[in-house]
């Protein structure tokens, strides 16, 4: 008995495999984060992250120039102060280096690329977290929600046309709408870190913003071992304004990706974060994968998994390498 269904058919040549593929990948899928610091010669390489850079102001307009006219989805500004606080006065700040950096890319690119900003302070911070402490030196939520709202508004002001809360306080989507809104900046979209996990995935991310923290995030981010968890984060988050959402880490949370996709009415997102682009490049180095097809596998499973946008170290490169 020969098989009568036979699904490699639709497989025979690259032509029809174009014709029958569900998924694709471009450029302005893709999101590019991107690390301005302060008071560098030159840019700085992120040795756990080969091909990135802290960038200097200069540097940082010319990569934002690049992916705009790669057509990319947008750029992600983390900013690496030179000085730290215990309220991370640094992120407020007009000419703090994340909203000194927003601007000078915003005259950049103008309105061709969206321009995002990570709002959160574990950047600026002397402790490293995403808060402010409270005397027990637990992370105080509330106390937070004040920064926060000052610092999106600071964000906007220096021309984000999106900013992006990710240090998982409950009620930080709806306080910045609010400091936003109260500010003029009605037109400020959110994209909302809804479900970002407590990840060691994060591990090079510390190095490229200099991270000051000892300990852990798992008193504010979420447990790996939780999905349902992040469909209540991810309607809380929907329910206080959010414009669009996201999940973080990528690669193993691809079905909590898939489940907030199906309840969510905005536009999701999902990050492929420092550990995943570390984890490919090493084995790429080794010989050991295809770095260039792996990439882009990576990231269509991504999108495959729902996300609408991805953000990725890679965006610009892989970009060049897409069909607008
Ligand atoms: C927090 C933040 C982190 C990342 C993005 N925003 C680190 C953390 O929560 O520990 C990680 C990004 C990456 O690993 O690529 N502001």
């Amino acid at each position: 008995m020969y098989p009568t269904d036979r699904p490699r058919r639709l497989r025979t040549t690259p032509a029809l495999r174009r014709l029958v593929s569900e998924t694709d990948v471009r450029p302005r899928h893709l999101v590019l984060p991107v690390f301005v610091a302060e008071g560098l010669d030159g840019p700085k390489p992120i040795t756990s992250m080969p091909g990135v850079v802290q960038h200097t102001r200069e540097t940082l307009r010319k990569a934002a120039a690049e992916a705009a006219s790669v057509g990319l989805g947008g750029i992600m500004l983390f900013g690496v102060p030179s000085r730290h606080d215990a309220t991370g006065t640094g992120a407020v700040d007009p000419e703090g280096i994340l909203n000194v950096g927003l601007r000078e890319v915003r005259e950049e690119v103008g309105d061709a690329l969206p321009v995002m900003a990570d709002t959160c302070l574990d950047e600026f911070t002397d402790h490293g977290h995403c808060g402010v402490l409270a005397p027990d030196g637990s992370v105080d939520n509330d106390a937070t929600l004040e920064v926060y709202a000052e610092m999106a508004v600071a964000q906007a002001d220096a021309g984000a046309h999106v900013v992006a809360p990710s240090g998982m306080m409950d009620g930080q989507v709806g306080r910045i709408r609010s400091a936003l809104d109260a500010a003029g900046h009605v037109d400020t979209a959110i994209l909302a870190y809804s479900a970002k996990y407590a990840s060691a995935f994060y591990g090079p991310f510390r190095e490229a913003v200099d991270s000051q923290l000892k300990g852990d995030r798992r008193t504010y981010q979420q447990d790996p071992a939780n999905a349902r968890e992040a469909l209540r984060e991810t309607t809380l988050d929907l329910a206080e304004g959010a414009d669009m959402v996201m999940v973080k880490p990528a690669m193993a949370y691809l079905d909590v990706l898939r489940s907030v996709a199906e309840i969510s009415d905005v536009p999701v997102a999902a990050y492929q974060v420092s550990g995943e682009y570390a984890m490919i490049s090493a084995a790429a180095e080794r010989g050991w994968i295809d770095r260039d097809r792996t990439i882009l596998e990576s990231v269509t499973g991504i999108r495959r998994a729902g996300a609408d946008i991805v953000l990725t170290y890679w965006a610009t490169e892989l970009a060049t390498r897409l069909d607008r």
